[in-house]
Formats: structure tokens, C-alpha cells, sequence
């Protein structure tokens, strides 16, 4: 990652104190989770039908897919909760070999859940471990080498995945179809983003008032992570600068301090429409290209900056490259288009 982002939508790696809060707010069973509804219902009918039959039978695999920041991890926990199981969390880059995920699944028990993070970083000799684990819950593997060597099979526990990915087109066919259940998580509505908030403000003890926890809500680019994070730095500037309680001018000059426009862009991203659009005005610009202008890898643009940008409509996707919008123009320019 080039810059340390405030609206960076993956978890800080810094001292864990970021993560340690975010765990602290995380709700636990679907009354507390606020938002995806669609896919709220949807899971809670599969898990009633599984605690109705009662027979053994464990949930379908699951694979959630969208943006960073939108729930995913905290779904997996929700949906682990409301099973009553057991979660297990890893992710596919974390899982180097074949013999790793081995491991995780022989300490599997019944009905648990494996929440799979990045599913789609994972390796193909991995993958393939994978793909006979969730068919059939058998665990293929060679022992020994050269011509010794001899393939065994052996019986797993009946678990459920949850893979969570940023992508579903890298991943490959064989897995994907091994999804029982697959959603998408969408951007959350403003309202919920508030409710969010206010949901934040109770546990952290932070009184906000009702205008200021509207204004945060618009800047959080409808992703909880970051109305989260945002909520965060208000505070501190509400507790060093005023009496702690966050109202509508010490919001405005906390985000103003963070350089965090009303649409909720920081610096990054409007650096990136404005090297697009000094270079190339409207023509298309191919990823590997703005990835060299801004000095990211193109994965950290695809996943990170354009999600955004494109569902705002400032950057549009054409099959010749990424465009930089009318809108996105004015934005630049300065105009304050109503969103
Ligand atoms: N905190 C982060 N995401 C949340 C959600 N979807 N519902 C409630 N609290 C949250």
C-alpha cells in the first residue's frame, strides 16, 4: 500500500488496538447486524431449516462476495453464532500447502465453520485439497514419495466454508460451484450507516448528536469499517478540542483535518482521478497504467480505490480501460454535484 489510508477499507496492521475495537463492535446473532437484509433472510430460512431437520446435516457452503468493509468476516461470525458452532478463521493466502489446510480440517469438528478470507488467493495445489473436503468431506492425500508413494483417503467432519472474497470472477469454476449459497454484499443505505453509528457511539460511550452522526454516515463511503474509523478520529478531536461530545462543527472540522471531501474521497482517490484525467482527459485508461500513474498495485485499484469511485459514478469501467466520468470532472473541479 502506497499511503496509510483513513478510508483504507482492510484492517490497520499497526499495534492491534484497531482490530481489538473493531472485534469489540462487532454484532454477534442477526437482531444486532444492521443492514443486508437480503442476505440476512436468506441465511437465517437455510439455518432454520437446518436446526429443523436436526438430522446431522450441516448449512450449505457459503461464499459472500463485494467490496472490503462491508461485513463479510462479521457475517461469518453471525452465521457461526446463530449455528451455535464453532468458527475457524484463515485465509487463502495464509494457507501455503496442501499439508496446512490439512491440518485445519482434521482439527475440524462436526458442524463447525471455516471462514475462508481472500478465497480467492488460494493456491491451486491447496485449491484442489479443497475441492474433495467440501464434496464429500474426504481428505485425499499422498504419503511418501517416488514410487512408495501411495494416495489415502480419509473421512473429515461434516463442516460448512464460508468463503469470502473481493472477486468472484478470479475464482475458479470447480470451487465456485462447490457454493451452495452465494451472496453479495452490497453498499449499505445511509440510514443504516447511521444506525451503525449510534449503534458505535452507545458501546464506545460517546454521546453524538443526531445532524453530526448524519454527516459522518455521508462521508463513510456506506461501508461500516470506515463510518466506524471516521467515528473514531471524531472523537479524539472531540475529546482534545471540545467537552467529547461529537456535534456537527467539531465533525466538520475533524473530517476537514483528515482532508475527507463530502462524498467521502480522501486524497488518494482524488489524486488518482486527477492524474487520470491530466493525462488522459476522457479517454480510456487501462489499470496497469493508473497503477504505475499513482505507484499502487493494480489489485490495490481494483479492489480499493474503484469500487467506490465507480458506484459513485465518478469513474466508469468500458472494455478499453477505466474513464474518469462527467461527473468525475466536476468533482475534481470542484463542483458539489448533489449525490
Ligand atoms: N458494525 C459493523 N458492521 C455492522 C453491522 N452490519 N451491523 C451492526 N454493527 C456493525
Amino acid at each position: 500500500m502506497a499511503i496509510e489510508r483513513l478510508v483504507e477499507p482492510t484492517l490497520a496492521n499497526g499495534d492491534g488496538e484497531e482490530e481489538r475495537i473493531e472485534i469489540s463492535l462487532r454484532p454477534t446473532t442477526f437482531n444486532e447486524y444492521i443492514g443486508q437484509t437480503h442476505l440476512k433472510n436468506n441465511m437465517k430460512l437455510a439455518i432454520d431449516a437446518v436446526r429443523k431437520r436436526n438430522d446431522g446435516s450441516t448449512l450449505d457452503h457459503v461464499l459472500l462476495y463485494g467490496p472490503p468493509g462491508l461485513g463479510k468476516t462479521t457475517m461469518a461470525g453471525v452465521i457461526a453464532h446463530e449455528l451455535g458452532a464453532s468458527l475457524r478463521v484463515t485465509s487463502g493466502p495464509a494457507i501455503e500447502r496442501a499439508g496446512d489446510l490439512a491440518s485445519i480440517l482434521t482439527n475440524l469438528k462436526d458442524g463447525d465453520v471455516l471462514f475462508i478470507d481472500e478465497i480467492h488467493r488460494l493456491r491451486r495445489a491447496v485449491e484442489e485439497v479443497l475441492y474433495s473436503a467440501m464434496e464429500d468431506y474426504k481428505l485425499d492425500i499422498v504419503i511418501g514419495k517416488g514410487p512408495a508413494a501411495r494416495s489415502v483417503r480419509l473421512d473429515l467432519p461434516h463442516f460448512t466454508v464460508i468463503g469470502a472474497t473481493t472477486r468472484t470472477g478470479s475464482l475458479a469454476g470447480p470451487l465456485r460451484d462447490r457454493f451452495g449459497i452465494i451472496h453479495r454484499l452490497e453498499y449499505y443505505k445511509e440510514p443504516e450507516i447511521e444506525q451503525i453509528l449510534e449503534r458505535t457511539a452507545g458501546i464506545l460511550n460517546t454521546k453524538i448528536q443526531p445532524q453530526a452522526t448524519k454527516l459522518l454516515a455521508t462521508r463513510s463511503r456506506l461501508t461500516p469499517r470506515i463510518a466506524n474509523r471516521l467515528f473514531k478520529r471524531v472523537r479524539d478531536f472531540a475529546d482534545v478540542n471540545g467537552d467529547g461530545i461529537i456535534d456537527v462543527p467539531i465533525a466538520e472540522s475533524a473530517l476537514k483535518l483528515m482532508e475527507i471531501d463530502y462524498l467521502g474521497l480522501d486524497p488518494a482517490d482524488r489524486n488518482m482521478l486527477k492524474l487520470m484525467w491530466d493525462n488522459y482527459g476522457d479517454k480510456p485508461v487501462g489499470l496497469t497504467t493508473i497503477a504505475a500513474l499513482t505507484g499502487d498495485e493494480a489489485t490495490t485499484i481494483e479492489d480499493f480505490y474503484e469500487p467506490y469511485l465507480l458506484q459513485l459514478g465518478l469513474l466508469a469501467r468500458t472494455p478499453k480501460g477505466r474513464v474518469v466520468t462527467e461527473k468525475g470532472r466536476r468533482h475534481l473541479q470542484g463542483v458539489h454535484d448533489s449525490v
